[in-house]
């Protein structure tokens, strides 16, 4: 059965939103975790714009299941990665004005430098995950580079149009999901998930972990709003605090 991470990166992107000290991503993975999911992932931007260097130390303290620490294959956060030691790191690929992560990397190209970095996280200990498009080839690459795991992009599914786009975009993660496990990889899957399209990559039998973020995030605004401004209205009405 796939288990959850939750993906807390958008509480920081609101607390950034003021430059302050709340919401705070350690609260909501606490939150995340006592709910039961079952690790915590963030990335680390190269642009800062929502976790912040301090916050994965403490955030890895913090809480009581794993860390999985997305990042860009950039030799400045590969060294705070280093000196942390998450439970995993994910490789996603990284531009500055993109929106979110957009496609997955591709690994077809520069292997050698992708090769050191793999080896420098396993000689710690450190789970190395891919975050790669369910593509045949960047799967077998995956393989060859020693990876633990591959993280299959669900953006695509996530944001296909019609029926029949949605079965056959499941189809490409189905057959990925199938030629990771017979190659030994883990199998990991994340982007755009949210509870209407995330009981078909569920239903995939290998794979083990989902990375959901911004659904979560968003879902937990709308159903704690009217709570928060309940609270406010009692905080004005009995003038305390
Ligand atoms: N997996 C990876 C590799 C990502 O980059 C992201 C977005 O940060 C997610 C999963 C979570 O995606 P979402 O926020 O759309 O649930």
């Amino acid at each position: 059965m796939a288990k959850l991470c939750v993906n807390v990166d958008h509480v920081a992107t609101v607390r950034q939103a003021r430059m302050i000290t709340n919401p705070d991503p350690l609260e909501a993975a606490l939150l995340a975790e006592s709910a039961g999911a079952v690790g915590i992932t963030i990335h680390l931007r190269e642009d800062r714009r929502h976790i912040q260097d301090k916050d994965v130390p403490r955030i890895k303290k913090g809480i009581n299941t794993k860390l999985n620490l997305e990042m860009a294959l950039a030799n400045e956060i590969v060294e705070i990665a280093h000196k942390v030691k998450p439970h995993q790191v994910t490789f996603v690929p990284e531009k500055r004005r993109e929106i979110t992560t957009e496609g997955g990397l591709d690994i077809t190209k520069g292997r050698r430098k992708t090769k050191k970095i793999i080896d420098g996280f396993k000689d710690r200990k450190i789970v190395v995950s891919l975050f790669i498009d369910p593509d045949e080839d960047q799967i077998r690459v995956a393989h060859d580079l020693s990876a633990d795991a591959i993280e299959i992009n669900t953006g695509a599914y996530s944001e296909a149009g019609t029926k029949r786009e949605i079965k056959s975009r499941l189809r490409k993660i189905e057959k990925g999901a199938i030629l990771a496990n017979n190659l030994g990889l883990a199998t990991h899957a994340g982007h755009g998930l949210n509870v209407n399209n995330v009981g078909a990559i569920a239903a995939i039998s290998t794979v083990e972990e989902l990375n959901i973020g911004h659904s979560i995030v968003s879902r937990a605004i709308m159903i704690g709003f009217s709570s928060a401004v309940k609270e406010m209205i009692g905080a004005i009405t009995t003038r305390i605090g």
